[in-house]
């Protein structure tokens, strides 16, 4: 396993208590996340695969997965979960220690909620995917998921208004129970600022959806291509 790394992993220590916790969002996503990729071929990055909670899922649309992970403790987990000719390798997604366009995918599942600098992790995404490949962001929603909503037990979201303020924010009194938020906070980047990100780093969007029957949806999938450079 190759190490290149700069601490803190904030994860480190919380691996156990958060693949019991994720355990069952995992297996929600797992559908839409195959209807979002598709079958493909080649290799796929998973960037920020924590405990390797969706190593099957990518594996099962005939890719081969390399798990990209900041937090050791998140990697101890997902070791047991490769398969063979997968690979591990601990770094920071903001820095990854690839060449240029080795990759056919990247998926980036939940990341954003966890970098302080979101749209650096999507440029480096997107260098190292192979023009015409496809990265897949599905994750934290920005606009009903975020330090800004108020989750009601009813279904209802209520949106403050820390909605503009991208980057990181301590827990907020609306957040709710303990979780993982609760622990380490939570990172934001509005829509604009989004959409905006991937459009600069190269990516075309082809495909959108707000997966789950949630009447206010609270996650999203993008599909983007790599555009041909001069395209
Ligand atoms: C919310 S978890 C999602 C894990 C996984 N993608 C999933 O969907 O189950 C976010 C993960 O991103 C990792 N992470 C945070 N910052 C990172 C960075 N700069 N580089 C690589 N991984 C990072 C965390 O350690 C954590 O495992």
């Amino acid at each position: 396993m190759t190490r290149i790394l700069k601490p803190p992993a904030r994860y480190d220590g919380l691996a156990d208590w958060y693949d019991e916790q994720n355990a069952a969002a995992a297996d929600a996503n797992r559908s839409p996340l195959m209807d979002l990729l598709g079958q493909g071929v080649g290799l796929c990055l998973d960037l920020g695969c924590g405990t390797g909670q969706n190593l099957q899922t990518l594996r099962a649309t005939g890719r081969t997965v390399i798990g990209l992970e900041y937090s050791a403790d998140q990697l101890r987990l997902a070791r047991p979960r490769t398969a063979c000719g997968e690979a591990l390798v601990q770094a920071d997604a903001a820095t990854l220690p690839f060449a240029d366009e080795v990759f056919t995918t990247v998926a980036v599942l939940w990341l954003s909620t966890d970098v302080d600098d979101f749209t650096s992790v999507l440029r480096e995404a997107a260098r190292v995917l192979r023009p015409g490949g496809v990265l897949a962001y599905y994750g934290a929603h920005p606009c009903f998921n975020g330090p800004h909503t108020e989750a009601r037990d009813d279904g209802r979201r209520i949106i403050h208004p820390t909605y503009r303020t991208a980057g990181p924010h301590p827990p907020a009194p609306w957040w709710g129970k303990d979780g993982i938020r609760q622990r380490l906070g939570m990172r934001h980047l509005p829509l604009a600022d989004l959409l905006n990100s991937l459009t600069a780093a190269g990516l075309s969007i082809t495909q959108a959806a707000e997966p789950r029957n949630d009447p206010v949806p609270w996650v999203l999938a993008l599909r983007a291509e790599k555009r041909p450079q001069n395209a």
